[in-house]
C-alpha cells in the first residue's frame, strides 16, 4: 500500500538532535534545538519542578481524564502569568483559556479555530524568517501562510520599516503572527517603542494579533517583563489569540504543557468561543495529558515555588547571557575572526542568528562535529567553558575557509 510513498526530507530542526546522536565523535556539540543545558552540558531539571513534582506525587492523585481544556486551575494561573492581574479581560472573565500539548498544540488549536471561526480572512503573517515549525503548522490547520519581513541581514537586526510596510500593505483583517519576545531564530525583538508602533498599525489595519510566547522570562530574565508585548496589546484593546509554553522555562520540554487563549469581548462570547474550542480539540486528542500541568500549576500557584522557580529561569538566562560575552570575546579579541560579531551578544532569548551560512554549517558538522541548524542558528544554552573555545576555534576554521 505504500510502495509509492515518498521518502520526505529530515526535520530542519529535530534531525540535527538525530545527527547528532548518530555521531560518535567525544568532542560533538549539538547547538540545535532550543533545550536548556546547564554548565556541565547536561539537561537540566529545575528545582522548582523537582519539588513541585514531590508535592503532586505525595498528594496521591488520581488518573481520571482532564476535561476537554484541561486543569482548571492551570489555565487560570497560565492566563495570569502571561496577561497579569491587571488585564480588563482577565478581570472580567473574558478570557478564554485551553491547556494544550505545549506551545505547538497551543499554536495549532489556534490555527484549526481560527481557520473555522475567523470571519475575515484565512491569511496569517508569519515574520520572514520564523520558527521552521510555523509554516507548516499553520497550512496544515487550514490557513493561508503569507511572510512579513522581520529581520535585516545588514543590520543583523530588525528591519523595521520593512515590518511596518509589510503590515501596512496586508489586507485588512488578516491574521499576524507575533513572536512576544526572544524571537526565534533571530534573537532580535522589537523595543517597546516599536511595539507601540506595531500596536498602531495592527489597530488601523484591524488585523489579528496572534502571540506566540514560547519563551516568557528567557528574554529580560523576568516573566513579567517579558510578557510586556502582550499586555501592551492587550491594554490597547486589541482582542489577541496567544500561545503559551512551558516547555523551556520550565524546562518541561518532553511533559507537553502550554496553553492557548483567546481575548474575547464579554463573558458571554467567552463561552461561546470554549464550547467551540472544544468542539476543535475532542477530535485531535479527546482531553490533555495530566502530569505537565499539574507540575506547573504547583509551581504557578505556590508563592514560595513560584519565587523560586523565577529566580531559576533568572538563572538559565542570566548563563545564556554569559555565553554570548564569553563567545563573542573569544571570537573578536583572542582569534580574531574575520567579521563582526556584536550580534551574539545584543541578540535575546535562547538563540544566537550567527550569519554562519548554510555551507560553513554543513563544514562545521562534518568537520568539527558541531550541529546547528541550517540557518546558522545557534542554542546558546549548548554552550559551557568546557566546549566554548572548541566551538569558536570550529567556528573561526569554517568562516575562514
Ligand atoms: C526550537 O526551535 O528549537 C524549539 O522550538 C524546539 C522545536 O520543537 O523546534
Amino acid at each position: 500500500a505504500w510502495a509509492a510513498v515518498p521518502a520526505g526530507p529530515p526535520d530542519p530542526i529535530l534531525g540535527v538532535t538525530e545527527a547528532f546522536k548518530a555521531d560518535k565523535d567525544p568532542r560533538k556539540i549539538n547547538l540545535g534545538v532550543g533545550a536548556y543545558r546547564d554548565k556541565q552540558g547536561k539537561p537540566y531539571i529545575l528545582p522548582s519542578v523537582k519539588k513541585a513534582e514531590e508535592l503532586v506525587r505525595t498528594s496521591l492523585p488520581d488518573k481520571e481524564y482532564l476535561p476537554i481544556t484541561g486543569l482548571a486551575d492551570f489555565t487560570k494561573n497560565a492566563a495570569l502569568l502571561a496577561y497579569g492581574a491587571d488585564s480588563e479581560p482577565l478581570k472580567q472573565g473574558a478570557i478564554s483559556v485551553t491547556q494544550s500539548i505545549s506551545g505547538t498544540g497551543a499554536l495549532r488549536i489556534g490555527g484549526a479555530f481560527l481557520a473555522r471561526h475567523y470571519p475575515h480572512s484565512k491569511a496569517i503573517y508569519l515574520p520572514v524568517p520564523t520558527w521552521g515549525n510555523h509554516i507548516p503548522l499553520f497550512q496544515d490547520s487550514g490557513l493561508e501562510v503569507r511572510g512579513y519581513r522581520y529581520y535585516d541581514k545588514d543590520t543583523v537586526g530588525l528591519d523595521f520599516e520593512g515590518l511596518k510596510a509589510d503590515l501596512k500593505a496586508a489586507p485588512e483583517q488578516s491574521i499576524v503572527l507575533l513572536h512576544a519576545c526572544a524571537h526565534n531564530p533571530t534573537g532580535v525583538d522589537p523595543t517597546p517603542a516599536q511595539w507601540a508602533e506595531i500596536s498602531d498599525i495592527v489597530k488601523e489595519k484591524k488585523l489579528l494579533p496572534f502571540f506566540d510566547m514560547a519563551y516568557q522570562g528567557f528574554a529580560s530574565g523576568n516573566t513579567a517583563k517579558d510578557a510586556f508585548a502582550v499586555r501592551h496589546f492587550v491594554s490597547q484593546g486589541h482582542q489577541i489569540a496567544l500561545a503559551q509554553s512551558f516547555a523551556k522555562n520550565m524546562g518541561l520540554y518532553g511533559e507537553r504543557i502550554g496553553a492557548f487563549s483567546l481575548t474575547t469581548a464579554s463573558p458571554e462570547e467567552k463561552a461561546r468561543v470554549d464550547s467551540q474550542l472544544k468542539i476543535v480539540i475532542r477530535p485531535m486528542y479527546s482531553n490533555p495529558p495530566l502530569h505537565g500541568a499539574r507540575i506547573a500549576n504547583t509551581i504557578l500557584s505556590t508563592p514560595e515555588l513560584y519565587a523560586q522557580w523565577e529566580g531559576e529561569v533568572k538563572g538559565m538566562a542570566d548563563r545564556i547571557i554569559s555565553m554570548r560575552e564569553k563567545l563573542y570575546n573569544a571570537l573578536t579579541h583572542d582569534l580574531k575572526t574575520p567579521g563582526e560579531w556584536g550580534h551574539i551578544k545584543s541578540q535575546i532569548g535562547m538563540f544566537s542568528f550567527t550569519g554562519l551560512t548554510a555551507p560553513q554549517t554543513k563544514v562545521l558538522a562534518e568537520k568539527a562535529h558541531v550541529y546547528m541548524t541550517s540557518n546558522g542558528r545557534i542554542s546558546m544554552a549548548g554552550l559551557n567553558s568546557g566546549n566554548i573555545e572548541y566551538f569558536a576555534e570550529s567556528v573561526d576554521k569554517a568562516v575562514r575557509g
